[in-house]
């Protein structure tokens, strides 16, 4: 049997990249030969082992047909007939079905490194529609190159789009989605992610309530970029500049979502987009089982936001209801990617990304002087059940008017 590293670890070897995850194929070698030498079979049916000491993959060499929709509509031949070649060109896209042995020799039948060098993203062969999440993993790693140059090659998007319109990609699995959107929210440029799933027809068939800002505008002298999926997309942008953390993104998206819905004799205007977006958030969010907590943050980053630019006009009652919303405190890190997501739709203008946020530590301020009303006390006094409840939001208000009239001087 000969063992070959593949995909991903050759590729980013080429890019000078750190590389994390090693794959490796197999040609030449049956399943029972991998049992027989220490491997433990991935799934009953994938002919996929792990190294008995590295743990990492070792796929044998295998030729896919289509058999029926989605993922669980492939069936798979492999055997010690089928060549390094004939494996390689099944894969997504040229850079990624490159193959190395032992003394770093490619084998290169697509040229990946061509593309390499042209700074393409392209598919390797028709068998690319094999699997619509190859959609998501192009948009994916465009985002995730975009700082080196590359684009999606014209044909490739071309196929995107025909997988798009062809009603494959509702076939997909909430949870393999949500793995490719994750990954990609967590690149650089993100919204290099949801631009090319834009320009192949494929946000409008996974996410529609985020394709339907674009034409979108809003009032010029809040976004001088005017329209809505522009803006959507900076906001995204900033996300990722700042290092946010997945929760954040994933409310950046979303939190704009209600101006989707404003008839067009309001435009510019969007009256309480605030709670419309409500139950569009709720959607994507259960489209893709998002996790609880970037699911929590989108819904409260998609209700409060607006409060968080009003921060500082906010009367302390109102202040208090926000702090009470959020739980401010036992979950102060929420609030504090609240505050983040917040700037982050302030910055997400054009020409008004370095903008100041005082907002941002008016609201941390306000959460601690909440925070610092002691409970013991009012127990002393005789208070408890609803009373002392009803009492302790007395003292956070009495507390928030002080803060306000304080921060005023
Ligand atoms: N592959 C594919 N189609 C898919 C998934 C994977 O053709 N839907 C192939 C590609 O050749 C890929 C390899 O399997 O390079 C390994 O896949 P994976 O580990 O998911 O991705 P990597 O390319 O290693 O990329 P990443 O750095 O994102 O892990």
């Amino acid at each position: 049997m000969q063992i070959y590293k593949v995909g991903g670890a050759v590729r980013d070897r080429l890019l000078g990249k750190p590389v994390t995850d090693i794959d490796w194929v197999v040609v030449g070698a049956t399943a029972e030969e991998m049992l027989a030498n220490g491997f433990r079979p991935v799934g009953a049916d994938f002919p996929v082992f792990l190294h008995p000491k590295s743990g990492e993959e070792y796929a044998l060499a295998r030729t896919e047909r289509k058999s029926g929709r989605g993922y669980g509509g492939f069936t798979f031949h492999a055997s010690p007939e089928v060549t390094l070649e004939e494996d390689l060109i099944r894969r997504d896209l040229t850079i990624n079905a490159m193959a190395e042995d032992d003394q770093q020799n490619l084998t290169d039948p697509y040229h990946g490194q061509r593309d390499l060098e042209a700074r393409l993203l392209r598919h390797v062969s028709p068998a690319f529609a094999e699997d619509p999440l190859r959609v998501l993993r192009v948009a994916r790693f465009a985002a995730r190159y975009a700082a080196l140059g590359f684009t999606v090659a014209p044909e490739t998007l071309g196929l995107m789009r025909e997988l798009s319109e062809s009603g494959e990609l509702e076939a997909l699995t909430a949870e393999r989605s949500w793995k490719e959107i994750s990954r990609a929210l967590m690149e650089d440029q993100p919204q290099v992610f949801i631009e090319v799933l834009r320009d192949c027809g494929a946000l409008k068939v996974l996410m529609p309530e985020v394709d339907a800002l674009f034409g979108v505008p809003q009032p010029k002298a809040h976004h001088p970029e005017i329209d809505t999926g522009v803006h959507t997309l900076s906001v995204l942008e900033q996300s990722a500049l700042h290092k946010q953390p997945l929760t954040v993104r994933w409310a950046c998206l979303l939190h704009d979502l209600g101006k989707g819905l404003t008839p067009e004799e309001e435009w510019p205007r969007h009256i309480a987009h605030e709670h419309t977006g409500l139950k569009l958030i709720k959607t994507v969010n259960e489209r893709f089982k998002a996790p609880k907590d970037c699911q929590e943050l989108a819904l409260l980053v998609g209700q409060y936001h607006t409060h968080g630019h009003r921060a500082l006009e906010l009367k302390p009652s109102t202040l208090l209801e926000l702090l009470q919303s959020f739980d401010v405190y036992r979950r102060p890190q929420r609030f504090e990617e609240f505050i983040s997501a917040c700037e982050m739709d302030a910055r997400g203008r054009k020409g008004l990304e370095l903008r100041s946020y005082p907002q941002a530590d008016y609201l941390r301020g306000a959460a601690t002087a909440a925070r610092s009303v002691a409970v013991q006390p009012l127990l002393e006094k005789g208070f408890k059940g609803p009373e002392l409840g009803e009492a302790i939001k007395r003292e956070r208000l009495k507390a928030l008017k002080a803060y306000k009239e304080e921060a005023s001087t």
